[in-house]
């Protein structure tokens, strides 16, 4: 049986979505084990919204949570294609194991985008990783010791939050340091940003703050990790260089840089290959291939053959009809929120990636009206607490574009816009 929102748990706050996890061993069967976790996995809460979108998973709601590629965009016809040409044509360096770093064949063409990017780099800046999520979790398995600082951007994205609270990291907003006088608890390892389009907010950092950014951490001498998840998903205006581009000029060589840079084929191709690769100065390259080792020996050789076979046949054309779409579904909930949501609600107008970021008045709890906004007006987000490090502000919430049709998306819009217009209502 289908599982509702009604009948099986309201998500009254963050707390009862962290106790989703605990609530899926089956009544009656108390989870007694004979040892105890590691301190690391004990940091590690459920991943919330993984669990929330399980609940979201109803064919009478508009969905805006997903913050995942559309499936009916996948090159299906060409990843068969690029699959048998691997198979048949390098049959065995794709089934055989390899070296940790990645294939040569991957390695020389992501160092070819990379310098298609203003990045002068070679194969030895490359590491191919298991999606960017790895690329993440190698550099602070690298660079963090239990109890350091990683300055992040408030709000950022989930998954790095889990990484570095895996490290037992003090996480602290890059903004907290702006106020007089403050300091971070403890010696700044690493600052993460998302330059492009970020998860969850779809802004994009000006250059003159990228350009500080990189300066601060000279001066600090610590990592900077940008994650370019979403850089290549630009829909109107001009590209800013990246954080890399513009540290290897500013250093005069990606071997002096501060940067290193973390992309993905999750968002541009398909997330099931987990092909993504880290670029930086060639000494950490070489350190995160050795922690890599420790934890899969090697990305999957036949993936990133496929991936090869796709960067050299299909990506670029692809990666065109994937912004024609996804542009046309952003406008579309632009201009639906112009259009429908009442006064008082702020947003941006996004030139990319895949998300839209509301707030509201402060009164406005977005955790607590999740439930009615899915049982009664068929739409649902994500709560942007869950982004916030210390989940301590509740009156935003993030809406995904991607996954719907503009008619579609123009209906989810209006639906949650007569909701939040009767929430205000409630709390006059
Ligand atoms: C900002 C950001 N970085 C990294 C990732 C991880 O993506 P993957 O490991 O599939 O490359 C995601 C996934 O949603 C993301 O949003």
């Amino acid at each position: 049986m289908r599982t509702t929102l009604k009948n099986s748990i309201r998500l009254e706050d963050n707390q009862q979505l962290a106790h989703l996890s605990a609530n899926s061993v089956p009544k009656g069967e108390k989870n007694h084990i004979p040892f105890s976790f590691s301190q690391q996995s004990n940091n590690l809460g459920p991943n919330a919204i993984r669990d929330l979108l399980r609940l979201l998973e109803r064919p009478d709601v508009i969905s805006f949570a997903g913050g995942i590629p559309d499936p009916t965009l996948f090159p299906r016809n060409a990843v068969r294609a690029a699959s048998e040409c691997a198979l048949t044509q390098d049959s065995i360096d794709a089934l055989q194991y390899g070296a940790t770093i990645g294939t040569p064949m991957l390695r020389e063409r992501l160092a070819h985008l990379m310098r298609s990017k203003g990045i002068d780099c070679n194969e030895d800046n490359i590491l191919v990783t298991c999606g960017s999520q790895q690329a993440l979790d190698l550099a602070v398995r690298v660079f963090v010791n239990s109890g350091d600082s990683i300055l992040v951007d408030n709000p950022t994205y989930l998954g790095a939050l889990q990484t570095f609270k895996s490290q037992n990291a003090h996480v602290t907003p890059f903004s907290n340091l702006a106020q007089k006088n403050a300091s971070p608890p403890s010696k700044i390892a690493m600052g993460y940003c998302i330059p492009d389009f970020a998860n969850p907010t779809g802004l994009c950092l000006p250059q003159e703050q990228r350009l500080d950014l990189i300066t601060q951490a000279k001066a600090n001498g610590y990592v900077l990790l940008e994650d370019a998840a979403y850089a290549n998903l630009r829909y109107e205006g001009d590209d800013i260089p990246s954080l890399l581009a513009l540290d290897c000029h500013h250093s005069g060589s990606i071997e002096k840089a501060n940067t290193l840079y973390c992309g993905t084929f999750s968002k541009t191709l398909v997330p099931g290959l987990r092909i993504g690769w880290a670029c930086g100065p060639s000494s950490i390259i070489a350190k995160m291939a050795r922690m890599k080792e420790c934890s899969d020996i090697l990305s999957s050789p036949l993936n990133q053959q496929i991936v090869s076979y796709l960067l050299d046949n299909i990506y670029e054309s692809h990666l065109e009809k994937l912004r024609t779409v996804y542009s046309l579904r952003r406008l579309a909930m632009l201009d639906a929120l112009d259009q429908f949501m009442p006064s008082g609600v702020q947003w941006n107008s996004v030139q990319g990636g895949m998300f839209v970021w509301l707030s509201f008045p402060d009164g406005l709890n977005t955790d607590k009206i999740l439930t009615r906004a899915v049982d009664d007006a068929k739409v649902a987000y994500v709560p942007g607490s869950h982004f916030i490090p210390d989940q301590s502000a509740h009156h935003h919430l993030r809406l995904s574009f991607c996954m719907n049709a503009e008619n579609t998306i123009k209906e989810g819009v209006q639906r949650l816009s007569n909701f939040i217009t009767s929430e205000f209502g409630r709390q006059t």
